[in-house]
């Protein structure tokens, strides 16, 4: 049987993502950003993200065919759907729902690096750094949760739970 525990209320995500929106505004000093979403776990944290910026931002997003119905990202990283703007030159963004291993972001840094972008910076809502298993820099992040499988807000379980608009651990999920 599972059952599920808030840990983000939908007030505690609201307040946090217009604080990130105002430290990644005044981090790029008004210069115009390209946000990256990674789907489909971050379709909604994005929405929220860019409509708290107060730079001038284009949206593209990505999609990573790893993770599947499992719990946690296989080492093999690819694309299976790549963004249709043009990055070079550009400051990117990636928006990730979670980060776990880290081996979507690493990947996903080094893919956009090579496309010739001017920076590529993370921001994800949250940080399991605990089970981190390969280096990559946070440079904005919502909340460091250590424990636990999360859904809602766009995090899902077996694409259950997506719209749920508060996250929550789920106990004892049926692997
Ligand atoms: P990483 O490559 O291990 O960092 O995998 C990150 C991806 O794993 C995220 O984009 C999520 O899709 C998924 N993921 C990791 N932890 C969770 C979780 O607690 N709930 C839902 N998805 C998760
Ligand atoms: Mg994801």
């Amino acid at each position: 049987m599972t059952s599920k525990k808030v840990v983000l209320s939908q007030q505690d995500i609201a307040a946090r993502v217009a604080e990130l929106g105002g430290e990644i505004s005044a981090r790029y000093e008004g210069r115009p950003l390209v946000l990256i979403g990674v789907l489909n776990g971050a379709f909604i944290f994005m929405a929220d993200l860019a409509r708290a910026l107060s730079m001038e931002v284009a949206l593209d997003f990505v999609r990573v065919a790893s993770y599947g119905m499992s719990s946690s990202s296989s080492g093999t990283i690819s694309l299976s759907k790549d963004v249709e703007l043009d990055v070079s030159g550009k400051d990117v963004l990636l928006v990730e729902d979670i980060v776990d291993s880290g081996r979507t972001l690493a990947w996903l840094k080094d893919f956009f690096s090579q496309k010739g972008a001017a920076s590529v910076r993370i921001c994800t809502l949250i940080d399991k750094k605990e089970r981190r298993q390969v280096a990559v820099e946070v440079d904005f992040c919502g909340f460091v949760i250590e424990q636990g499988f999360l859904v809602g807000y766009g995090l899902d379980w077996a694409e259950r739970y997506r719209n749920l608009p508060a996250v929550y651990h789920l106990e004892d999920p049926a692997f």
